[in-house]
């Protein structure tokens, strides 16, 4: 059988969600990552160092028995973040903070309204050596849905990046071919990282042949030729892209509902799909650098020194993932074979 062997990779966007959903969340992520970036989007968002290091325990009691997994937790900011809050984070050794437009997305309602007003904290976060974790998108009523990414770098991205070339940014999740273009051109201070939603997928596999509410995300699924820009972004082994899943698990009921909530639940399929595209795009040897190495290094961290291996296997992704307490996921591609499994 044919196989892949891997330094152990890193996912850096995750989210954990808590009560019900977390063992299972830290549990998928635990099974093949060896750290994973936990979003702060929570109900209420982690806005302070001392509710960021307590959802770290809070993570690290979910793990399975035996399991060496490490979250990396951030800072959620808001209109009302202070100097002091970046400094204190960074003393308490919080990497990165992440900035959501107010209303962006999940749980970004208390975030930020006015981005120029957090300069002052932008600057702190460079003089600590802190990243910005950037959704970039706008989230003006005028503004189409499928052009709130590219707008977001013009609008707001460049000016950011320029005022602060020692920030390092990571932009999240980019879907779009204008971030590829503009990652690629920005300083090595900026980098990206891409899901495996965005690379497999376009818009029409959201919205033709009946609605996908499994495949509803955000930023929303583009058209095809964007998806051809991230894919061709992965395989030039450029150290600026890096794995980050947005596994981003809702209830199904939540998901599959006349106002469905924006998330795909990848973390059980995350390191199975990757391999599947690259391996479509002829480029499995550039796998372990997006997965294991260049997300590490962008954020300063060693490199994990174990090893995974997957196989070249078909398996049937579950349809469902039933919770304590009788709530249900439906994994990203569930119900769906793909060709490599993790072996374990
Ligand atoms: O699809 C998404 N889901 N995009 C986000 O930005 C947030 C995430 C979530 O928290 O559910
Ligand atoms: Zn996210």
């Amino acid at each position: 059988m044919q196989t892949l062997t891997i330094t152990t990779p890193d996912d850096w966007h995750c989210h954990f969600r808590d009560g019900d959903t977390l063992t299972e969340s830290v549990r998928a992520s635990a099974r093949v990552f060896r750290r994973a970036l936990a979003m702060p989007n929570l109900t209420p968002p982690i806005t302070t160092a001392k509710r960021a290091l307590e959802y770290r325990e809070q993570i690290l009691t979910a793990r399975p028995a035996g399991s060496d997994f490490e979250p990396v937790v951030t800072l959620y900011l808001t209109d009302a973040t202070k100097r002091e809050d970046i400094q204190i984070a960074a003393k308490q050794g919080i990497k990165a903070a992440k900035l959501y437009p107010a209303g962006v997305t999940t749980n970004s309602d208390s975030a930020v309204n006015s981005i120029e007003t957090l300069y002052p904290l932008f600057e702190e976060m460079a003089q600590q050596g802190m990243l910005l974790l950037i959704h970039g998108e706008v989230n003006d009523p005028d503004i189409d849905i499928f052009d709130r990414e590219s707008v977001f770098i013009d609008r707001h991205l460049q000016p950011i990046v320029k005022a602060f070339p020692e920030l390092k940014i990571v932009f999240e999740h980019v879907s779009t071919s204008e971030a590829v273009d503009f990652v690629n051109g920005a300083s090595e201070n900026v980098a990206a990282t891409i899901t495996p939603q965005h690379l497999l997928l376009n818009r029409n596999d959201l919205l033709v042949g009946g609605l996908k509410p499994h495949n509803y995300c955000l930023p929303i699924l583009k058209r095809s030729s964007h998806q051809v820009a991230l894919q061709k972004a992965i395989t030039t082994g450029s150290k600026k892209f890096f794995l980050g899943t947005d596994s981003a698990p809702h209830e199904q009921n939540q998901k599959e509902s006349a106002c469905g909530c924006a998330g795909c639940y990848t973390a059980p399929v995350a390191i199975e799909l990757y391999a599947q595209v690259f391996e479509s795009l002829d480029a499995l040897d550039k796998l372990e650098g997006f997965a294991s190495h260049h997300g590490a290094d962008f954020y300063g961290l060693p490199r994990n020194t174990d090893k995974i291996t997957l196989a070249k296997k078909t398996w049937t992704v579950p349809e469902k993932i039933p919770l304590n307490g009788g709530k249900i996921l439906i994994p990203f591609f569930a119900g769906q074979s793909l060709s490599w499994q993790l072996q374990e």
